[in-house]
């Protein structure tokens, strides 16, 4: 998760790629001075806490709670909803218009969505989702960030607040084919050629696309959930993060577009590949309750149903 990277503007002490946090902090992925294993001490406020994300969802673990009920998504079918693109040097970030929100899904109140963005590693054969699920890690991930409506998206105060943001995490998987599908990824990632440059932007306005176009396939009723960070210095230990267990699937030539696109500077500095952050300690993760159906009686059936027909075999 991303939420404020900027260019830096102090040039002269401008590490490539790197980029200032609100507090100034320069970070990166690529470079040994600032990549992931120099976090916790460039950060250590909170970088080296002990409710880091992103983690590995061990889906046999995760406890059964009833209240994670559905969530109610307004603005995510407003084909206007987004409205531009930029080049962060770390990501590629969509910045939302007002009036896109979610509530439900188990959280004390509304959220404004403000922005998503995303990860991956290096083309489909090399995979960068953040969150892994059994220990499966897949291409791509999508967050879309959200401050609780009542701190009016100022995430200043949001980050001090231990569940001030919600972020939704969807995995991408790969559609093992190249026919630019689906039709509306085919679309957001036509414009990653505007912004091949660090803190290029390019307006959205004319994509005529959703949220809801771009998150296809995904069933938004079954979801993991647990408390966790930023998964980008400074880590704040703020977010309420929501990983749903379906996937996007989307074609190998979109999804190697985003490791092939974008640089982390100018055109002489390197691509943008293995933007994700490494796994880190396990966190009590929860879900919905399995459908009331009698299946431990339908598997005692079924097993005895085994049994018979072994003894069956037998004589
Ligand atoms: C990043 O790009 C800018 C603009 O092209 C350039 O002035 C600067 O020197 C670059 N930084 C590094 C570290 O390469
Ligand atoms: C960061 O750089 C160090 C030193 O080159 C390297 O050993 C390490 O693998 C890098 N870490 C990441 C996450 O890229
Ligand atoms: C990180 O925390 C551990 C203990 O939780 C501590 O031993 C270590 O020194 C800390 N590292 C930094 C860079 O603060
Ligand atoms: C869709 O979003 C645009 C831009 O924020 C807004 O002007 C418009 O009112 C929204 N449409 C609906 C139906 O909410
Ligand atoms: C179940 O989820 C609700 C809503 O997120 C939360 O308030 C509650 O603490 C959870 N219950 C347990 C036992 O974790
Ligand atoms: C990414 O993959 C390309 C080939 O697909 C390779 O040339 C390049 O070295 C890789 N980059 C990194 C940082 O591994
Ligand atoms: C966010 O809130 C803080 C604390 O009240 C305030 O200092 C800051 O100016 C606010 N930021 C914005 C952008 O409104
Ligand atoms: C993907 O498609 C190619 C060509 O059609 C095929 O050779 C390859 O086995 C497929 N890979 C997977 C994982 O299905
Ligand atoms: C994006 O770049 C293409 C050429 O690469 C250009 O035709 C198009 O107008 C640009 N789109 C926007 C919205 O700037
Ligand atoms: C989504 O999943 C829920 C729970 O498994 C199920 O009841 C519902 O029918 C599914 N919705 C769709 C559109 O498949
Ligand atoms: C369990 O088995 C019964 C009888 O075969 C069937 O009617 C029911 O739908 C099954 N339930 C599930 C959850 O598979
Ligand atoms: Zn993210």
């Amino acid at each position: 998760m991303i939420l404020f990277a900027v260019v830096a503007v102090v040039l002269s002490i401008f590490v490539p790629g790197a980029h200032c946090e609100s507090n100034s902090i320069a970070w990166c992925y690529h470079d040994p001075t600032c990549n992931e294993s120099r976090w916790t001490s460039i950060a250590p406020l909170y970088c080296n806490g002990s409710r880091q994300s992103p983690i590995n969802i061990v889906s046999a673990s995760a406890t059964a709670n009833a209240s994670l009920i559905d969530f109610t998504f307004q603005g995510y079918s407003n084909t206007s909803a987004m409205n531009a693109m930029l080049n962060t040097g770390d990501t590629v970030k969509v910045t939302l218009n007002h009036g896109v929100r979610i509530s439900g899904g188990g959280l004390s109140e509304a959220y404004d969505s403000l922005q998503f963005h995303l990860h991956w590693g290096n083309g489909s054969s090399v995979p960068g989702s953040e969150h892994t699920v059994d220990g499966k890690r897949y291409p791509m991930e999508l967050h879309i960030v959200n401050s609780k409506s009542s701190y009016n998206q100022n995430t200043t105060l949001a980050v001090k607040d231990s569940e001030g943001l919600s972020a939704l995490g969807f995995l991408i998987e790969e559609l093992n084919d190249t026919s630019g599908q689906p039709a509306s990824w085919k679309i957001l990632t036509n414009y990653l050629s505007n912004i091949s440059h660090a803190g290029q932007s390019v307006s959205l306005a004319a994509a005529g696309i959703s949220l809801d176009d771009l998150l296809v396939g995904v069933n938004r009723s079954n979801y993991y959930r647990y408390l966790g960070s930023l998964t980008t210095p400074t880590c704040n230990e703020a977010v309420v993060w929501t990983v749903f267990k379906d996937t996007i699937k989307v074609s190998k030539d979109l999804i190697n577009l985003f490791s092939s696109s974008l640089h982390v500077n100018d055109s002489t500095s390197p691509l943008m590949v293995n933007v994700f952050r490494s796994i880190q300690s396990a966190q009590p993760v929860s879900t919905q309750p399995k459908a009331s159906t009698s299946s431990s009686t339908n598997t005692s059936f079924s097993l005895g149903l085994m049994v018979l027909s072994l003894i069956l075999r037998w004589i």
